[in-house]
């Protein structure tokens, strides 16, 4: 198919989905549009046609640009973050298994996401099925372009999810992540451990063998302070014990590691000599950034978009200059505000080779990835000027 065409498609469904943002989806609370959004993939998941239709879409508007990165072959260079295909919430593993067993979607998106918008990363996935915090979770600031949660790492646990995805194993798409977070509340750093463990041991004893491992260490919005876990000692232990277990396993699958935003620059130098010591193949800078939450609760939400690029965009400069200065070879995975073609421009001005994104599935819609990397090839600058006008 010609660049041209795709290009006009792109630009017609960029159109479009601004359009739906704007009669539609912005009318809404963040909360209701989500919520939609989750029952929306769910239904698509069984739909007869979709997966096949969506796949169509995707070969339609994505250019293969294959890149070897973090160990891993991709043959797109936008991944979906961890966050959006992660699972029903569940109180307990019981439930979780049954209903895994019982052949219900306990995952919505696990199948219409990857066909349409390519390479995902599923998760976050902690070892004990979490329900997550009540009430509303997902905030936007249009203004700037900005989401913002404290969902609290919702997800039906390891177990349950590796039941799930082993018996669709056949179905799963060729390159995708899954992600793997600390257990938030356990300070004991051997219980911690073993958990990350367990979890890792789960999918692939279910056969489940995506193309990289993420070990969240970052996450804001649960009962821990997400800096607790990225101390060197507790990292060194954690990132050792799962590197260890996937060599033993021979299965050449990299283990990526999820960071925040806003660390000390000793902090992320210590990190990325821990990396390059135990053998993590690389870093995602950056997680969402810790707030205050718009409800006035006096609690933490996560803040994406817009208003993360500054700091994700520091972050992944300190880390690539780390790279630089000790010549290590982890790789450095994008993360924060990508949300067109100029703010991917600026990471790869520093030399990043992958990126991942959330909140421009929000602001350009599902084809997002694929609207981001046309812009940049083709220099446009169309949306920026709307963002920049809004921001004025
Ligand atoms: C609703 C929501 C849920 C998220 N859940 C997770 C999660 O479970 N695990 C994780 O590592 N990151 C999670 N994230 C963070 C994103 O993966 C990403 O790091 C962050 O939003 C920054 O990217 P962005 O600026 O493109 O939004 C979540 C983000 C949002 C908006």
């Amino acid at each position: 198919m010609s660049a041209g065409f795709r290009t006009v498609l792109l630009k017609t469904l960029d159109a479009a989905g601004q359009a739906l943002n704007r009669g539609v989806v912005f009318r809404r609370s963040a909360q209701g549009s989500h919520d939609t959004a989750i029952r929306a993939l769910r239904a698509l998941d069984r739909a007869p046609l979709a997966p096949a239709i969506a796949a169509a879409l995707h070969d339609l508007t994505f250019r293969k640009s294959y890149t070897t990165v973090g160990g891993a072959r991709l043959s797109q260079r936008l991944i979906l973050a961890a966050g959006l295909v992660k699972g029903d919430g569940f109180a307990d593993e019981e439930r979780a298994i049954s209903a895994a067993e019982s052949g219900g979607n306990i995952m919505p998106g696990w199948r219409i996401a990857p066909a349409l918008m390519g390479t995902v990363e599923f998760g976050s996935f902690t070892r004990h099925p979490r329900l997550g915090n009540t009430g509303a979770v997902v905030w936007r600031n249009e203004e700037t372009k900005s989401t913002q949660n404290r969902v609290g790492l919702r997800n039906p646990g390891a177990r349950a999810a590796a039941i799930f995805l082993g018996e669709r194993r056949q179905k799963l798409p060729s390159e995708f992540g899954i992600n793997i977070a600390v257990s938030p509340g356990v300070d004991d750093i051997e219980r911690q451990t073993g958990d990350v463990l367990e979890a890792l041991s789960f999918f692939l004893d279910a056969g489940v063998h995506p193309s990289w491992f993420t070990l969240n260490l970052s996450c804001p919005n649960t009962e821990d302070d997400p800096q607790g876990h990225q101390l060197e000692a507790e990292t060194r232990q954690l990132c050792g014990a799962l590197v260890e277990r996937l060599q033993a396993r021979n299965l050449e699958i990299p283990l990526w590691v999820k960071i925040s935003p806003g660390l000390a620059t000793e902090q992320y130098r210590a990190l990325m000599r821990v990396f390059d010591e135990v053998g993590v193949r690389a870093v995602i800078a950056t997680n969402t950034l810790a707030q205050p939450s718009p409800d006035g609760r006096a609690l933490q939400a996560g803040v994406g978009g817009g208003d993360l690029f500054p700091a994700a965009l520091e972050a992944v400069r300190q880390l690539l200059a780390e790279k630089k200065r000790r010549d290590y070879t982890v790789d450095v995975i994008a993360c924060g505000g990508i949300l067109d073609g100029s703010s991917l421009r600026q990471y790869e001005r520093l030399g990043v080779k992958a990126a991942q994104y959330w909140s421009a599935l929000v602001y350009r819609g599902p084809f997002a990835a694929a609207i981001i990397e046309s812009e940049l090839a083709s220099n446009d600058s169309k949306y920026e000027a709307v963002q920049r006008e809004s921001l004025a």
